[in-house]
C-alpha cells in the first residue's frame, strides 16, 4: 500500500503533532459543486450515484480538486443498509429519503436478517476499494455508517422531517422489540464497517443524527449503548495502521462525557456546542471534530475567516482537533467560500501548533 503523503487527519484524532489543523468537511461532495450536478445527472439519481463505483469515485474526488481538503469521504449514504435489509430505498426529489416497506409491524421487525457487505452491499465495499486506488495515498479515506438507533428512525418512520412519533411510541411500549431492532442494526453497522475496512478505509465515522432527539435516560439506552456495541466490534488497526474512530451525535453536547467514553478516539461536535467547554469536559480523552455553523458559508470571507479563527481559538493550543462544519454543507453554499474556509484553517491555526 502506498504511504500517506498527508496524515494531518489520522495523527489529529490520534491527538498526535500535526502542522496546522486538519479540516474536512460532512457532505463535502454533494450538490452544492456544480460538477456534481452534472455526474449526478449523468448517472441518473442519486441512489445510482451511490451504486456505480466509478461514479462515486469521481464525486468522491472532486472537491479534493478544487481545495486542499485533508480527507476524502466515501461517496454514499447511511441508508444502504435498510435498502440492503429489503425496505425499498428512494429519493425523491426535494423530499429526502422515502422507504417503499417501512417497519409497520412486529413480524417485520422479527424478519430482519443482517445484509452481507460481500453480497447486497458489494457495491459500497468496490467504490471504497477504487476511491482508495485513485487517492494513491493523497489524504486518508473516511468510512462511515449510520447509528443503530439513527438507521431504526429512519426504518420506522419510513422518511425523513419527522417529529418521530412512530419511532418513541415503540421505544416506550415494546422496549423489548425496539432492542431487538438495535441490536440487528448493530450488527449489521459492525458487519459493514469492518468490511469498509477490508476494502480501504483508512477513518470510520458513525453518524448518529437522531440521538439528540431522545430524552437523557433513553439516549444512553436506546443509541450510546448500540454505538458502544458497534465500536467493540470493530478492528482498532488494519495492516498495521491504526484506524481511528469518530462519533458523532447531532445534538448531543450535554452527553459528551458519555460519548468520550465509549471507546470513540473523537467525539463531533454540533454548532451549539462552545468548543473550548468541550474540550475541558473531555480533558485528553478523545479527539473533537467541529464545530462551525454551517451558514457561515453564506457569510463574506471575512466574516467566515473570523468565525473559523474563533473556532480554532476556542479549542486553542495543542493536538486533537479536526476542523469541520457542525452539520453536513447546504446545498445553496458558494463553492468559493469552502476555499476561503480552508485557506483560513490552514493558515490560522499554524500559530495553536
Ligand atoms: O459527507 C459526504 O460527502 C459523504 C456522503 C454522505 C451523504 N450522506 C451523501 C448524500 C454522507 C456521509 C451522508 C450521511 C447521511 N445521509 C446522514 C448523516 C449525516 C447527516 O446529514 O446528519 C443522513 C441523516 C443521511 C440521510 C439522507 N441522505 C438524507 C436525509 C438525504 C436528503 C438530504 C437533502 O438535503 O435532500 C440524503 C441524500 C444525500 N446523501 C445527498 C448526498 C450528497 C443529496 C442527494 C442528491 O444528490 O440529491
Amino acid at each position: 500500500m502506498v504511504p500517506l503523503q498527508n496524515d494531518t487527519l489520522i495523527r489529529a484524532l490520534l491527538r498526535e503533532p500535526t502542522p496546522h489543523t486538519p479540516i474536512w468537511i460532512m457532505r463535502q461532495a454533494g450538490r452544492y459543486l456544480p460538477e456534481y450536478n452534472r455526474t449526478r445527472a449523468r448517472a441518473g439519481s442519486f441512489m445510482d450515484l451511490c451504486r456505480n463505483p466509478a461514479a462515486a469515485t469521481e464525486v468522491t474526488l472532486q472537491p479534493l480538486e478544487r481545495f486542499p481538503l485533508d480527507a476524502a469521504i466515501l461517496f454514499s449514504d447511511i441508508l444502504t443498509i435498510p435498502d440492503a435489509m429489503g425496505l425499498g430505498l428512494s429519493f425523491v426529489e426535494g423530499e429526502g429519503p422515502r422507504f417503499a416497506r417501512p417497519l409497520r409491524d412486529e413480524q417485520a421487525i422479527l424478519n430482519l436478517a443482517v445484509p452481507d457487505p460481500m453480497a447486497e452491499l458489494r457495491y459500497v465495499m468496490d467504490a471504497v476499494a477504487q476511491i482508495r486506488k485513485a487517492l494513491a495515498g493523497r489524504v486518508p479515506l473516511i468510512g462511515f455508517s449510520g447509528s443503530p438507533f439513527t438507521l431504526a428512525c429512519y426504518m420506522i418512520e419510513g422518511r425523513g422531517g419527522t417529529e418521530f412519533h412512530e419511532t418513541k411510541r415503540l421505544l416506550y411500549e415494546r422496549p423489548e422489540l425496539m432492542h431487538h431492532l438495535l441490536h440487528v442494526n448493530a450488527r449489521a453497522v459492525t458487519a459493514y464497517l469492518a468490511a469498509q475496512v477490508e476494502a480501504g478505509a483508512q477513518v470510520l465515522m458513525l453518524f448518529d443524527t437522531w440521538g439528540g432527539a431522545l430524552s437523557g435516560e433513553a439516549f444512553h439506552e436506546f443509541s450510546l449503548r448500540y454505538l458502544q456495541l458497534v465500536l467493540a466490534g470493530l478492528p482498532r488497526e488494519h495492516a498495521g495502521s491504526r484506524i481511528p474512530r469518530i462519533v458523532f451525535t447531532k445534538g448531543g453536547g450535554q452527553w459528551l462525557e458519555s460519548l468520550a467514553h465509549i471507546g470513540a478516539d473523537a467525539v463531533g461536535l454540533d454548532w451549539t456546542v462552545d468548543i473550548a467547554k468541550a474540550r475541558a469536559r473531555v480533558g485528553d480523552r478523545v479527539a473533537l471534530q467541529g464545530n462551525l455553523d454551517p451558514a457561515v458559508l453564506f457569510a463574506s470571507p471575512e466574516a467566515i475567516r473570523r468565525e473559523a479563527n474563533k473556532v480554532l481559538a476556542g479549542y486553542g493550543h495543542g493536538p486533537g482537533h479536526v476542523f469541520n462544519l457542525g452539520h453536513g454543507i447546504s446545498q445553496f453554499t458558494p463553492p468559493e467560500n469552502v476555499a476561503a474556509l480552508v485557506e483560513a484553517v490552514h493558515a490560522s491555526s499554524r500559530q495553536f501548533h
